[in-house]
């Protein structure tokens, strides 16, 4: 993770939307006669920043969560006394499907800015079968409507609604929404919120083996809030990744060591909360991890959609180094998502999704933290910011 592979005034061709060659600049210009020419600059050019856990899908805000938590009450506290979550959902709820998907391009335009070009985005807000249809379907207009590459989560087990006891819920889920939510390929994964006054672990185990008996692949949001079991359960389901993890102790990281899973950490979210239980990103790195680093962009206990504030969180809060924050939001994303095949570095065959930041060293975007350097961003050879 701490090899990035640098080149110093380096190029790269790019033919039909994908990466022919990368080198150094004068010899790929002369490889290249004929071609466009776009100068950065001596800027640094990156792979397009891969988000691996994000909520962009929701109405409205929770500025009066934000209030609150400020004045000293907990994000459970808050969820309590009627905001968290549930207010979220009956924003969403009483949206249109058109008006949630303006609010989503609108979410979709600052991921860019920061220099983002993948964001996996979860469900969740809906929880009754036409809103999480409804949040889904718009998950596909974005992907259609919007330069970023989409990839949808399945995330009806987010919350137990209102109207319904725990179980009737569960059966809800696994009866009706994931059967359907298969056949229409609205999603590519499955994600459960496993934590106590959410979805106590037999139950997610419940849901997520429905999901992979109908072909999806799985993640968890595991020991957000307390060491839950949530990460043993990935590792037992075999899940692509645990999120979250800060609760997440030794016997977890073995566990999800032993079984492959990726650990995606959200220090945005740790942050936001007020807390300082950030994850043990230097315990699962020297356990041989292939960590990943995330937003958790929602309106609730993460609304930033930086992935550069994200790096600087990281290396301040977690003690990881910048070039190890970068593999963390790019190479290590793109296959926490399935995608390392095709995104995440920048390599022959590869697509030609990266983006320019104004600076001269890739550390400056975790150290100048607050501002945005991005110059221009580029998806599939073409200019979709800034360009
Ligand atoms: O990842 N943990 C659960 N879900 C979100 C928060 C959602 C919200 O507060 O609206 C998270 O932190
Ligand atoms: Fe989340």
């Amino acid at each position: 993770m701490a090899e990035l592979a640098i080149i110093r005034d380096g190029g790269m061709l790019i033919h039909d939307a994908k990466i022919d060659s990368v080198g150094p600049s004068d010899e790929i210009q002369r490889k290249s006669r004929g071609a466009q020419i776009v100068d950065a600059r001596g800027r640094v050019v990156l792979p397009g920043f891969v988000d691996a856990h994000t909520h962009l899908v929701f109405a409205g805000n929770r500025l009066d969560d934000f209030e609150r938590r400020a004045r000293g009450e907990s994000y459970e506290q808050i969820s309590k006394a009627g905001g968290g979550i549930w207010s979220t959902v009956e924003k969403t709820r009483a949206a249109s499907e058109q008006d949630l998907l303006a609010q989503a391009k609108r979410h979709a335009d600052w991921f860019l800015r920061c220099g983002t070009t993948t964001v996996e985005v979860k469900s969740g807000y809906g929880l009754t079968l036409e809103d999480e249809l409804k949040i889904l379907r718009v998950i596909r207009s974005l992907n259609e409507e919007s330069p970023l590459e989409i990839v949808p989560t399945f995330l009806g087990a987010h919350a137990v609604p209102r109207e319904m006891d725990t179980d009737e819920y569960i059966e809800l889920v696994i009866d009706q929404m994931l059967p359907r939510i298969a056949k229409e390929k609205l999603a590519e994964f499955c994600d459960v919120f496993c934590e106590r006054g959410y979805f106590e672990v037999e139950q997610s185990r419940r849901i997520l083996t429905a999901a992979r008996k109908l072909g999806l692949k799985l993640r968890i949001h595991a020991d957000q809030l307390s060491n839950f079991g949530g990460a043993k359960l990935a590792a037992e389901l075999e899940a692509t990744t645990a999120e979250h993890l800060e609760k997440t102790d030794r016997d977890g990281i073995a566990a999800m060591k032993s079984a492959g899973v990726q650990p995606i950490l959200l220090p945005g979210s740790v942050y936001a909360l007020g807390s300082s239980d950030y994850p043990r990103a230097r315990e699962m790195i020297q356990a041989g991890l292939a960590v990943v680093i995330a937003t958790d962009f929602n309106p609730g206990s993460s609304p930033t959609p930086s992935i550069p504030m994200i790096l600087s969180l990281a290396c301040t809060q977690m003690k990881m180094s910048p070039a190890e924050a970068i593999t963390a939001a790019t190479i290590n994303a793109a296959y926490g998502l399935n995608r390392g095949d095709r995104i995440g570095s920048l390599e022959r065959g590869k697509l030609a999704t990266f983006s320019v930041f104004d600076c001269e060293d890739y550390r400056e975007l975790a150290y100048w933290f607050g501002l945005p350097q991005t110059h221009s961003v580029y998806v599939k050879g073409e200019g979709v910011a800034g360009a």
